[in-house]
């Protein structure tokens, strides 16, 4: 007796759950398409990621332990990392560095004869929330001689550095004569553009979104590796 099916009988289960495989990945094809976002653009960490630890580890650079509050204008830095299938960074840590309002890196390299704001912490980091949030408190970047005002900005997640960019300031003058900017693709340029706006009680406000590609781990210098490592011991012991 033959074992073949009848023409209009449903077919086999598992061939069932095939084809309803095939019509779902049919239709999510165009929704995993559409949350495909670009990396947001690399750029040099420069020379002035920290060599010591600065006198504090954390999210506030405006605020020094028995010092005066930073000069400048001072800034809630808000954002989120997501990868670039949409998905935020949860835990992901953020690593922020800057010159001080005056244009002076607190670094020993930075000797130019400019004077050190000792309010001004330099450096912070933090990790982002479950929806790849992160909130910051520094100052609006100023110009120094050669560069637009920017903040250096690195990303790193389970020990791989993620990103590391620049931040500018959107409509600041010196954008436009700044070389590192200018060597971005001009479709990109926007990614790293910040509007720096009035906010509450006189601090402004800007927002910095960045997504990150997983499959690329930047690659850094075995010191900055080291600061990093002394730089969370830092803040786990504080
Ligand atoms: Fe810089």
């Amino acid at each position: 007796m033959s074992r073949s099916r009848r023409p209009d009988a449903p077919p086999p289960a598992p061939r069932r759950r095939a084809v309803l495989a095939a019509i779902g990945a049919v239709l999510a094809a165009p929704v995993a398409r559409a949350a495909t976002r670009q990396a947001t653009p690399a750029q040099t960490s420069g020379p002035f990621y920290p060599r010591t630890p600065p006198v504090e580890v954390d999210a506030d650079l405006t605020s020094v332990a028995g010092r005066a509050p930073a000069r400048g204008a001072h800034t809630e830095l808000t954002g989120r990392v997501l990868d670039t299938g949409g998905r935020p960074l949860s835990g992901a840590m953020v690593e922020i560095w800057q010159c001080d309002a005056h244009g002076r890196y607190h670094h020993p390299g930075d000797d130019r004869p400019v004077p050190l704001d000792p309010g001004f912490q330099g450096y912070g980091h933090t990790r982002c929330d479950a929806a790849g949030g992160y909130r910051f408190r520094t100052i609006r970047p100023v110009a120094y001689p050669g560069r637009a005002p920017h903040i250096h900005v690195a990303v790193r997640e389970s020990g791989s550095v993620r990103l590391v960019t620049q931040l500018y300031v959107a409509g600041a003058p010196e954008n436009a004569s700044d070389r590192l900017l200018d060597a971005i693709d001009a479709a990109r340029r926007e990614a790293l553009l910040v509007r720096f706006e009035a906010g509450d009680a006189g601090i402004l406000r800007a927002h910095f979104e960045m997504v990150v590609d997983r499959g690329q781990a930047a690659v850094e210098p075995p010191w900055v590796a080291w600061m990093r490592r002394h730089l969370e011991d830092a803040r786990r012991t504080a």
